[in-house]
């Protein structure tokens, strides 16, 4: 067993439910939230500025992406030190006085480990590269050249180039599946696995919540190093890319790694929840079968267009297989933001909102990126301000990640409040005073005030909240429909996708919460304006 933390933590109010089975997720992409030094860069006192926003909203929990020390080259997820937080981040003082006020406020913390790679910098490495007796050599994955002298096999990295990179000093060839300044780390390596279960004890220790755990269907490589197929043309993009880097992903051995992370999580009451990007829904829950991760975020929900047929054909297999234990993505800083997926502007902020009401009523864990509570769409960064070394790095590349991530607006002064030096990536040029935390705060039918009215409703409906089941609505089967719904407990959860229609109701209910002021219930028949979801609540 563990020493228990010295610090309090938030009451748990159900001693038989664990604290996260609810629970909704608030991502906060650190470098983009608040700077509160000067230097452009969001830092952690600035989480701590702004935690009074965080509990007005009603979530449950922060994600804060990577703090630890940093090159920086992939924006902290190139990790050179995992036991601290990066000075120009705020330090452990600011880490200690985020927790603390979070707990406070009843709101529970979880940070990000990558686990998959370090960086080039990370003193692991700088000694792996000493030579082939290294201590940490081994920590590392190296494989001699082909016979050529090229590359050991034809995989690619997700950013470009080839997956591997000659050390000359050794003639080998070391892994990567991100940039070079990336190493991969060899799970195959029991002493690699000894090294960040200390890593997540520490955490632990410190009184963190849980983490987010970075690229969790990485890990393990093709122990046979064969090469890979080529993507055939009737695949989507995710099934392509599921196929393009299956030597390196997805790995059938890989979710067994996380049997003793759970065991420690356990511990602590801790939340362990996967990046586990996999576009089949099969294979994601494999990684949360019991003794595994807690939670799993099903990601392909973020490439659906707003097209009723799409998204069903995502939520509904996901709901099916997930068990209650998949994570449902509003945006996050590696895909365009719901407003922007769904149409832009006011069109897509609407949109957005209604898709959160939905995702928010699925069985699981809904996450939102800081923004989305103001209806934010992408904001616009020319290619020559692009710092996502996926723009950066390949000048044929147009899915960069810089929109997702440019600074929040928090009020109407230059720099939307976000910095006064300056921002290290543009607000964005479709930016106005509007979108601002500030203004949104002052006008009732804001995305601001609706998210916030949502997420107290939402956290009422205990009727639906106790059961993890989900019958689907009979519409959702009809060709020419344009509803999405589904029945949870005592709650009908509809979304339109298409033109104000009826929905007829199983029985009398009563709304108690719409995505817009486009909804009516009268009896049994439900009026439901475009682009937005309802609840209702169904008597007895
Ligand atoms: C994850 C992160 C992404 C990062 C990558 C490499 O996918 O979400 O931002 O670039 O891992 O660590």
């Amino acid at each position: 067993m563990s020493t228990a933390p010295s610090h309090s933590r938030p009451a748990r109010p159900d001693h038989a439910q664990p604290w996260y089975r609810n629970a909704v997720g608030y991502q906060v992409y650190v470098r983009s939230f608040a700077d509160t030094t000067g230097n452009g860069i969001g830092d952690v006192w600035g989480v701590l500025d702004h935690v009074e926003h965080i509990a007005t909203l009603g979530v449950d929990f922060v994600w804060l992406n990577p703090v630890y020390p940093s090159p920086g080259l992939d924006h902290g997820y190139d990790v050179a030190d995992y036991t601290t937080i990066a000075d120009d981040m705020g330090g452990m003082e600011a880490f200690t006085a985020l927790r603390d006020a979070l707990h406070d406020h009843g709101i529970r913390l979880l940070m990000d480990i990558v686990p998959g790679h370090t960086s080039d910098q990370h003193a692991w490495f700088r000694d792996a590269l000493t030579g082939p007796d290294a201590h940490h050599r081994d920590f590392y994955v190296w494989r001699d050249p082909a016979p050529d002298g090229g590359p050991p096999n034809n995989w690619e990295s997700i950013f470009g180039g080839p997956a591997w990179t000659l050390d000359e000093a050794s003639g080998q060839y070391f892994m990567h599946r991100f940039l070079p300044e990336q190493p991969d780390l060899n799970w195959r390596n029991p002493a690699v696995r000894t090294a960040m279960e200390q890593v997540l004890r520490q955490w632990f220790e410190r009184g963190i919540d849980g983490f987010r755990v970075d690229v969790a269907q990485g890990m393990l490589a093709d122990p046979d190093w064969a090469d890979t197929a080529d993507p055939t043309p009737d695949m989507t993009r995710d099934e392509a890319n599921d196929l393009r880097f299956s030597g390196y992903m997805g790995r059938p051995e890989t979710p067994e790694l996380y049997r003793s992370w759970r065991a420690i999580a356990d511990d602590y009451d801790a939340l362990l929840l996967g990046e586990v990007y996999l576009s089949s829904p099969e294979l994601v829950a494999t990684y949360i079968e019991p003794g595994l991760l807690h939670r799993a975020f099903f990601l392909p929900l973020q490439h659906t267009d707003w097209d009723r047929d799409e998204v069903a054909a995502m939520i509904r297999p996901g709901v099916d297989v997930g068990h209650g234990q998949f994570a449902w993505p509003q945006s996050s800083h590696d895909d365009p933001r719901a407003g922007s997926r769904f149409g832009g502007g006011a069109v897509g902020a609407r949109r957005a909102l209604a898709f959160f009401h939905l995702i928010a009523c699925l069985p699981g864990t809904p996450v939102m990126l800081a923004g989305d509570e103001l209806g934010l769409d992408n904001g616009t960064v020319p290619r020559t301000d692009a710092e996502d070394p996926v723009t950066v790095r390949n000048a044929d590349r147009d899915d960069g990640r810089d929109g997702s991530r440019t600074p929040m607006p928090w009020n109407d002064t230059p720099n939307f409040g976000f910095t006064s030096g300056t921002p290290w990536l543009p607000l964005g040029s479709n930016r106005g005073p509007g979108d601002t935390v500030e203004v949104q705060s002052r006008e009732p039918d804001s995305p601001l005030h609706r998210m916030r009215r949502f997420l107290a409703t939402r956290s009422t409906l205990a009727g639906m909240l106790a059961t993890d089941e989900v019958t689907w609505l009979a519409t959702d089967d009809e060709p020419t429909s344009t509803l999405l719904g589904l029945r949870r407990g005592d709650v009908v959860v509809v979304c339109n996708f298409g033109a104000a229609t009826t929905v007829d109701l199983p029985g009398d209910g009563e709304l108690v919460a719409a995505s817009s002021d486009d909804a009516e219930v009268d009896g049994a028949r439900l009026e439901l304006g475009t682009d937005t979801t309802a609840l209702v609540r169904m008597p007895g």
